[in-house]
């Protein structure tokens, strides 16, 4: 695996061939699956549930990301990790107890992390950076895929890259800093120039018939 991540949301993938679809990204060179779960709530759509991570579990051994755009979040996110996520991330306004939630997550053996939508505050961070194994920057408002890359995340993606930076070289340990929205081979060099690791991509690989030489591109974007 390089520095890089790549993480194909199966929001854009065919449902009715899930797990074809998630072996198929992972032959094409896709290191993480990106699991959008939305609740018809929190956000105005519904996707797939725990029964769902279920299923295709046996079809990868690559990371399943479990993104939660679901309130409330903690007995989901329990059911998740018994589902065989291995990262569950949620959106702090969605809790009404952000450090426990994370708590759970990761008594439960999966990694945890916080989503920041477009507006959210970054202070949502102050508190529970000792919890986290990957901060999430959404770059598009949650909900749907297919939207257009605000611009103006990358100003974020700077700003939680210095936070990040400052304080694992203090207490030591990784947080991984994933963006999720409108990226593409043409905008993937920028993000990462700004400061992310992990990209998830919905719309701009499933959405080719071509996985593989959607990935490959960005992998040379990512190498320039
Ligand atoms: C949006 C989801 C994203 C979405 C990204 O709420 O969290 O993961 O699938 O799709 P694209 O890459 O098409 O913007
Ligand atoms: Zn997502």
């Amino acid at each position: 695996m390089s520095q890089f991540r790549i993480a194909p949301s199966l929001l854009s993938a065919d449902f009715a061939r899930l797990g074809e679809e998630v072996r198929n990204v992972i032959a094409a060179g896709a290191d993480i699956i990106h699991f959008d779960v939305m609740d018809n709530h929190y956000v105005p759509n519904l996707t797939i549930g725990p029964l769902v991570c279920e299923a295709i579990r046996p079809h990868t051994t690559a990371p399943i990301d479990v993104h939660l755009m679901v309130t409330p979040v903690d007995a989901l996110a329990a059911s998740f990790a018994k589902a065989g996520a291995d990262i569950i991330t949620f959106h702090p306004e969605a809790s009404h107890h952000i450090d426990r939630t994370l708590g759970l997550i990761k008594d439960a053996g999966c990694k945890a992390g916080l989503v920041l939508n477009p507006a959210t505050s970054l202070s949502h961070l102050d508190h529970v950076m000792d919890k986290l194994d990957m901060i999430l920057l959404m770059s598009v408002n949650p909900g749907f895929g297919g939207q257009k890359f605000i611009p103006q995340t990358l100003d974020k993606v700077r700003a939680v890259r210095l936070r990040i930076d400052e304080y694992t070289a203090k207490h030591g340990g990784e947080i991984w800093l994933e963006v999720d929205g409108g990226v593409k081979v043409d905008n993937i060099a920028e993000i990462a120039a700004a400061g992310a690791d992990t990209f998830v991509a919905g719309s701009a690989i499933y959405g080719q018939p071509d996985y593989k030489a959607v990935i490959d591109a960005m992998r040379a974007e990512l190498a320039k």
